[in-house]
């Protein structure tokens, strides 16, 4: 997806943190639930899929999680996010979700506002298929994406918008369902937006 690539490099390489709509000074939601589901044992593995440049990974790493990967397809996010924390030991992956191979899996899965960027049939397959392989029996997926009451466009591009059933019949085969719920963003700039929340079980 080289397309994917440029637009994105392009984004972290003219506006700030501030200047897009879905950065967040906390992501306190994010925390929560990733401490709710590691029980708050911080050498499980985890990866924040598209972490871009959120707080995220720093966050994680100043509660003591020691087992972190960040993959995003943008070089230039992953760099704004590892200057953050120069010396912490974060698997930084470059790379476009749907074509990373893993060696390995994780306890838990985290993708806030990525999974929406697909809208192609197979490519949503596809990353249902990276998910599946990649997390461990009995790990979680914690997913946020724009709702049906959400916007139908972020960063200038499509996306597509979920309602927990939507999410139950994507997943649900190999996963089950644990909690799914609504969140409004505040973005930076003072505007609402809609996400949902899902958190899945892998069978
Ligand atoms: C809206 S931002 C969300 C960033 C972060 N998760 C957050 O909550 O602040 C979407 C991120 O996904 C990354 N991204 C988009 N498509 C991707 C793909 N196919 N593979 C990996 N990363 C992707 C972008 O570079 C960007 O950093």
């Amino acid at each position: 997806m080289k397309d994917a690539k440029q637009h994105w490099e392009k984004i972290y390489q003219t506006k700030g943190d501030h200047e897009v709509s879905w950065f967040q000074d906390k992501p306190e939601l994010s925390m929560r639930l990733i401490q709710k589901y590691t029980g708050e044992e911080k050498d499980v593995a985890i990866i924040d899929v598209g972490g871009g440049n959120s707080l995220l990974a720093k966050v994680l790493v100043d509660s003591g999680y020691d087992n972190l990967s960040v993959l995003d397809i943008s070089k230039c996010a992953l760099e704004r996010s590892k200057e953050r924390i120069l010396d912490a030991p974060v698997n930084w992956i470059e790379s476009d979700i749907l074509s990373y191979k893993f060696s390995y899996q994780f306890k838990v899965w985290h993708d806030r506002a990525v999974f929406h960027f697909l809208t192609a049939k197979n490519d949503i397959q596809k990353y249902i298929d990276q998910v599946s392989g990649a997390v461990v029996k009995e790990g979680y997926l914690i997913l946020g994406t724009f709702s049906e009451e959400g916007p139908l466009k972020c960063s200038g591009l499509e996306i597509t918008q979920y309602s927990k059933s939507k999410f139950k019949d994507l997943f649900e085969g190999n996963f089950e369902l644990v909690e799914c719920f609504d969140e409004v963003h505040k973005t930076p700039l003072g505007t609402d937006q809609n996400f949902i929340w899902v958190v899945f079980k892998r069978n």
